[in-house]
């Protein structure tokens, strides 16, 4: 590891210093519903603000489409930002046009300015790396250094998380070393039994990690609405629930291979079957081979991990010294199904080693389930980016900061 340092930028007192934070949080009617990655990105800020050095934050929200979309405006999150640092920050409604630039050269040390929404920019997220660098070059105009601490967002090869990072002195903030710190005990000789649990709602984002992990870990618990596409490859009726019919045979593969490696790959033996997408709907607990037996036949639709799987994955948590969950068990925003999730986020905090939270839906939910997050071991700002860091992908974000 030779991830550059803060340190390694030398003095950055009276210095303008271009953050790139990932601010990407969920919104409802423009209230942030989680501000878990706005507080993760305070250690490196506080630091930056006591230095003395003028902090222009600059982040993605959302998928906006390369152009200005009120609805995906970091305005909110710079509010928010300002509240939790306990500071001013001031805000600039362009990223790159007049009021930015009036912005920054009229900060003061120790001052914070957040830019609007990075990807209200063709540029940052161009595939040409032509206009990614041309972009780039435009943020860098605001930049003595650059300071990378979105974590979130390494995966990407953006022009303010790769392109960016080369034109000026660019070294990780305190977030993404806190990060790798701790992944890279999952990826080094995890302590024993090593239990990883997979949620969320497509298998085919998990097709590299499930891959990765076959070979490294002890059991592999799947939940979500991924798990459908796994009953339906043991041959279940899976009712209306969700199912990617085109990856049941790459999942058939990934059971036969579990079996030849003597790797547990465990499923539900039972599901919440509800008659529709509603906390209003009427639901009941079926077996994972009975699903399209209960009163809403073949329209019935999964929705969370039954009560016997959530106790067998508890169990299987709570005896392992490492355990990395990726994924919601079920529909947690609905309140009826929200039981499958919670037990398992109840058992990780029983486990004595290693257990780590990984991803936006899964940080989010121990967050409004209402667990302490001081009682896990690590809750990852990264969702995509602990997935594709465990696969041992090279990450672009990190490549460009020295990691190896
Ligand atoms: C995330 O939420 O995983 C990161 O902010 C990256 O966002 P993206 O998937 O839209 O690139």
């Amino acid at each position: 590891m030779t991830l550059r340092t803060i340190d390694s930028l030398g003095p950055l007192a009276g210095t303008r210093v271009v953050v790139r934070c990932d601010l990407n949080v969920p919104l409802k009617d423009g209230v942030i519903t989680d501000d878990g990655r706005v507080r993760a990105s305070v250690p490196t800020l506080t630091a930056l603000v006591e230095q003395g050095a003028k902090v222009i934050v600059i982040s993605h929200l959302g998928r906006p489409e390369g152009a200005p979309d009120p609805k995906y405006s970091l305005e909110p999150v710079a509010v928010r930002l300002g509240e939790v640092l306990d500071a001013p920050v001031s805000f600039a409604t362009d990223t790159v046009g007049e009021d930015a630039a009036a912005k920054v050269a009229a900060l003061g040390d120790g001052e914070v300015l957040v830019l609007e929404n990075l990807r209200f920019n063709p540029g940052e997220t161009s595939k040409n790396e032509a206009e990614r660098t041309a972009f780039a070059g435009q943020l860098a105009e605001f930049a003595d250094s650059v300071v990378s601490d979105g974590f979130g967002v390494v995966h990407r090869k953006q022009a303010s998380v790769y392109e960016l990072e080369q034109l000026r002195p660019s070294a990780a903030g305190l977030l993404i070393a806190a990060e790798l710190d701790v992944l890279d005990r999952l990826t080094e000789n995890p302590e024993r039994p090593y239990v990883v649990v997979l949620g969320g709602s497509k298998v085919s984002d998990k097709l590299g990690v499930i891959e990765h992990l076959l070979p490294r870990v002890d059991a592999l618990l799947i939940g979500g609405g991924m798990l459908f596409t796994f009953l339906a490859a043991q041959g279940h009726k899976v009712g209306s629930s969700l199912l990617e019919a085109d990856q049941i045979d790459t999942v058939k593969g990934y059971l036969a291979d579990a079996a030849e490696r003597g790797v547990d790959i465990v499923l539900p033996t039972d599901v919440v079957v509800a008659a529709s997408f509603s906390a209003e709907a009427d639901h009941q607990v079926a077996a994972a081979d009975a699903i399209e037996e209960t009163p809403f036949g073949a329209s019935g639709l999964g929705l969370d991990i039954g009560p016997d799987t959530a106790a067998a994955f508890a169990e299987r948590v709570r005896g392992a010294k490492t355990v990395f969950w990726n994924g919601p068990m079920g529909v947690f925003e609905l309140a009826p199904f929200a039981d499958g999730t919670r037990t398992v986020a109840s058992a990780l905090i029983e486990v004595e080693g290693l257990s780590v939270v990984g991803g936006g839906d899964s940080a989010a939910a121990v967050r409004q389930l209402g667990f302490d997050e001081s009682a896990f071991g690590h809750i990852s700002t990264g969702g995509g980016a602990s997935l594709e860091f465990l696969e041992g992908k090279k990450l672009p974000g990190l490549e460009v900061l020295g990691w190896q």
